[in-house]
């Protein structure tokens, strides 16, 4: 199967740009925007003109006072006028609503060129705004106070992940062991991981190798945030941007080959709580289910994987949703190595949200521009051998807006 055999031609990532992630002072929300559109359509070989249709991926909810921002792209050129353009919002999996939409228009033939444009300016604002408009992604608790902000609700899965199967590794003797020894260390283990991987990445907001030890570690440097989440468990606030243009066909003067789209899934999952059971995301397991059918392959075709790591027990949860593991044994692949650089399936290569960092609107499109660089032999010192085809998973809440797409080389 493939788009082609489904639809009846291909969708081609043919052009990306990417801003530095991190705390951004001397960059707007509109700038940044205006920044990563110019580097993808340049990229692409195409010129402004050439743009049938814009899509931005934006969460605000509160964190800047323009909350009408669909027009900020035309800003780049005279010859974006009177292009159409839509923001789409799914909390932190917006970016990737934009691509999917953007996917959709070239599939309907509506649109040969589509400009998809991820953005967040989080940093603006102070942590109490930041934390609210955050909230604002919950059911139960949107414009509730909270010591805890969205940590506190990542924390309660982990609770309950730790009642049911420990450190997540049936049979292992450290399974049931307590926090601490168990589940923690693996968490830890990830935040360890995600962080030396972001040593590599030029557009990282954290360039620190904190190490397995101080990453399991509870200290005045290291936190708790949420217990059992400490400050490594968590991704940090963010400013960044980041384009891709989506094209019928390639383009001539394309700064790259154009990566192909072989699949992609989207399952919104119950907003309430008491709707869903904690230790899984079960609609995020249907997203996978659907982009892995479309694309006619298993996780076994798969050589890497961008996955939302929002917080470190997401990413354990990851594992299982996509079918690494069975449920309740994600431990197994970090502890047997799988999801390192040099395992099976290498996991946030990139450092993932953890180290990358997280503007929400941006993180959907960043995780297919570091997919497609991937995918061209043009990921620098991130590049792995062999990356033929990639998946990217993007999440918004706990589990509820839920994207994949399954890109590969030509
Ligand atoms: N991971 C590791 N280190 C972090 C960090 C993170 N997420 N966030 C900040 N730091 C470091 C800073 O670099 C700084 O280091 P330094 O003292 O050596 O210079 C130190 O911690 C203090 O930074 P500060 O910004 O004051 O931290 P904070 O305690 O105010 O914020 C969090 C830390 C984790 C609470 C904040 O990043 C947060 O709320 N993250 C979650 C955001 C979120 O919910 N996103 C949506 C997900 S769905």
């Amino acid at each position: 199967m493939s788009l082609q055999n489904q639809f009846g031609k291909d969708v081609l990532l043919t052009g990306w740009g990417h801003s530095k992630f991190g705390k951004l002072t001397d960059q707007t929300l509109e700038s940044l925007i205006v920044q990563v559109s110019a580097e993808a359509i340049q990229n692409s070989g195409l010129e402004p003109r050439d743009i049938d249709e814009i899509y931005l991926g934006q969460f605000n909810s509160g964190m800047q006072p323009l909350g009408f921002t669909s027009s900020l792209a035309l800003q780049l050129s005279q010859d974006l006028a009177n292009v159409p353009a839509t923001r789409t919002e799914n909390a932190c999996a917006s970016g990737s609503a934009a691509f999917q939409q953007g996917v959709k228009s070239v599939l309907a033939g509506t649109a040969r060129n589509v400009l998809v444009i991820g953005a967040e300016k989080m940093t603006d604002a102070g942590a109490d705004v930041v934390g609210a408009a955050l909230l604002g992604a919950s059911y139960e608790m949107a414009g509730k106070a909270s010591t805890t902000g969205f940590t506190g609700l990542f924390a309660e899965v982990a609770k309950h992940y730790e009642k049911r199967y420990g450190a997540g590794i049936r049979g292992s003797g450290i399974e049931g062991s307590g926090f601490a020894r168990g589940l923690g260390d693996v968490l830890g283990s990830i935040a360890a991981k995600n962080h030396h991987n972001g040593m590599d990445n030029p557009y990282a907001q954290m360039h620190r190798d904190f190490g397995e030890e101080f990453c399991r570690t509870v200290s005045e440097k290291n936190p708790m945030v949420a217990e059992p989440l400490r400050r490594t468990d968590c991704s940090p606030v963010s400013d960044g941007a980041a384009a891709v243009v989506l094209s019928v066909g390639p383009a001539s003067g394309a700064a790259t080959e154009p990566v192909r789209l072989a699949g992609f899934g989207h399952a919104n999952g119950f907003f309430p709580a008491e709707r869903r059971d904690p230790t899984e995301f079960a609609a995020t397991r249907v997203s996978w289910e659907r982009a892995l059918g479309m694309a006619g392959i298993g996780i076994e075709g798969l050589d890497f994987a961008e996955v939302h790591d929002c917080f470190t027990i997401a990413e354990l949860l990851m594992y299982e949703s996509m079918g690494l593991t069975p449920r309740g044994e994600g431990s197994r692949a970090v502890q047997e190595g799988w999801v390192y650089k040099d395992g099976k399936l290498p996991v946030n290569v990139s450092g993932g949200l953890k180290a990358k960092g997280h503007p929400v609107g941006a993180t959907g499109v960043s995780q297919h521009v570091i997919a497609a660089m991937q995918l061209t032999g043009t990921a620098g010192a991130m590049q792995l051998p062999n990356a033929r085809r990639g998946a990217v998973q993007n999440m918004g809440g706990v589990g509820i807006a839920n994207y994949v797409s399954i890109l590969e080389s030509i």
